[in-house]
């Protein structure tokens, strides 16, 4: 079962290999044997599972999408107003965390400045005072959001912007490299701001490429993300960095709304992808909400190939989110609270998902198959290893018959298919369960391959 991997290889070989639809983004990192964390530092995220990320500033107003000031080439002075019509009404960010409660969300990311340039809290270090704390609100967004996340139990994750496009230098890095220099000091102050200030979890960077060329990693010439990802360490040394600031990071990250299959990924990584259409990351109205049995199947999808799940919402200019979005979220949670246990704090495997049809999630002796198509399961037979099934039952205890043959282990599901009847936030659902779940109670702790000291390089 042990799988030999080489500890380097292409995104191009990890695609192939794995067959896989995942579509790991700023491959090929800066490496640094200083900001490379053990396994146990990632562990609590790893089970985490579950987080909740939230796009929310000027572009909230406006709700063509965060990158409405590029796309629509919006002048510096339009935009820029914004700021002062940024006055949130009636909102406490209590709010945002009963949600994330709710969803079932271990943690949550926040955009404390996206590359609009608003920042969320009182910073000195941007360029012309440029954030919710100078200008209308005169909140500090960054801080209540920390304080709240802590006090809901959730771990504290801000997503930060390196680049900035009111700086003319972050498109033309080379011809007005002083220009640039003012957007990379902007930089290194507010991430020291960010951790030294409000202790985060996770830094979640978006946009160390530059002029909107190349990637995170071929700007890391530019951004020195080593020497910025040391100074975030300094001020918490467990700190979790994702991927895109130019140094390889602490996991990897797909994004989007594509589906995932193929095989288990065996590196840290997380999906992050928006609980309506996807077409915007910031408020947009009417943006439709993703069907229910769609959500669970992509979570049942990232969780059973190794990954964390990050759900985005987008609130609207007063920080609300509307109700359909959160009786989604609360569906979702609701279907955790019952199943989470085939969830959080699982590893994937032992079995290698089958795509469309099933994936399994483990922890000690018991694994838990989470059954997408039970026709197709049916006719297949779980591969024989050194893992001994003891006993089968259906989620609800329901006993299974196993049926051990020559070339495999068959179980036989019942007839039919319920819906789970405790869906709740008082909403009856019909038709089949989008997920079934069987628990297999093995007679000694399961071995899996576990994870491979792999990374994988920009190349290919
Ligand atoms: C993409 C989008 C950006 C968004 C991010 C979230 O990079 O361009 O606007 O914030 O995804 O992961």
């Amino acid at each position: 079962m042990e799988k030999k991997l080489p500890r380097e290889m292409t995104g191009a070989e990890l695609k192939s290999m794995l067959k896989s639809s995942i579509n790991f983004k700023s491959l090929g990192g800066l490496k640094c044997e200083e900001l490379t964390l053990p396994a146990q530092d990632k562990q609590w995220w790893r089970d985490a599972k579950i987080g909740m990320f939230i796009h929310w500033g000027l572009y909230s107003i406006l709700g063509r999408g965060e990158w409405a000031r590029f796309n629509e080439q919006i002048p510096k002075e339009e935009y820029e107003a914004l700021a002062d019509e940024f006055i949130p009404q009636d909102f406490h960010m209590k709010e945002w965390m009963e949600i994330a409660k709710d969803f079932g969300a271990k943690y949550a990311v926040m955009v404390t400045r996206h590359h609009d340039g608003f920042a969320l809290w009182n910073s000195e270090g941007s360029y012309e005072h440029f954030t919710s704390y100078h200008r209308g609100a005169h909140r500090d967004f960054v801080g209540e959001y920390a304080q709240a996340c802590r006090e809901a139990g959730l771990k504290v994750g801000v997503y930060y912007s390196p680049m900035d496009w009111r700086f003319p230098g972050y498109f033309d890095p080379e011809g007005l490299p002083e220009n640039a220099a003012l957007m990379k000091k902007q930089c290194y102050a507010q991430v020291e701001e960010l951790c030294s200030r409000y202790h985060p979890d996770i830094l979640w960077y978006d946009g160390g490429w530059l002029a909107h060329k190349g990637s995170d990693t071929s700007s890391a010439w530019f951004w020195e993300p080593v020497k910025l990802n040391k100074i975030a360490r300094g001020y918490n040394p467990k700190l979790l960095i994702n991927p895109r600031s130019g140094w390889e990071g602490d996991f990897y990250c797909d994004e989007g709304s594509h589906e995932i299959r193929g095989g288990i990924i065996p590196v840290p990584w997380e999906k992050n992808m928006c609980v309506c259409s996807g077409c915007s990351w910031g408020w947009m109205a009417d943006d439709p909400v993703s069907d229910f049995d769609w959500l669970i199947r992509m979570m049942v999808n990232v969780v059973c190939r190794g990954g964390n799940w990050l759900v985005n919402i987008g609130p609207d200019r007063n920080g609300k989110i509307s109700g359909e979005i959160r009786q989604r979220m609360r569906q979702v949670g609701d279907w955790l609270r019952t199943y989470g246990e085939s969830i959080y704090a699982t590893a994937a495997g032992p079995y290698e998902p089958v795509d469309d049809v099933y994936g399994a999630t483990w922890r000690e002796d018991k694994v838990y198959l989470h059954i997408l198509d039970r026709k197709a399961f049916a006719g297949l037979k779980l591969p024989l290893s050194e893992n001994v099934i003891e006993h089968a039952a259906l989620f609800d205890g329901s006993p299974l018959e196993v049926v051990q043959e020559e070339d495999g282990i068959r179980l036989v599901l019942p007839e039919g298919s319920s819906r789970a009847g405790e869906m709740g936030s008082g909403q009856e659902m019909e038709g089949p369960a989008p997920d079934t779940i069987v628990v297999l109670t093995m007679t000694e702790a399961v071995k899996a391959a576990g994870d491979a000291e792999i990374t994988f390089t920009g190349k290919g």
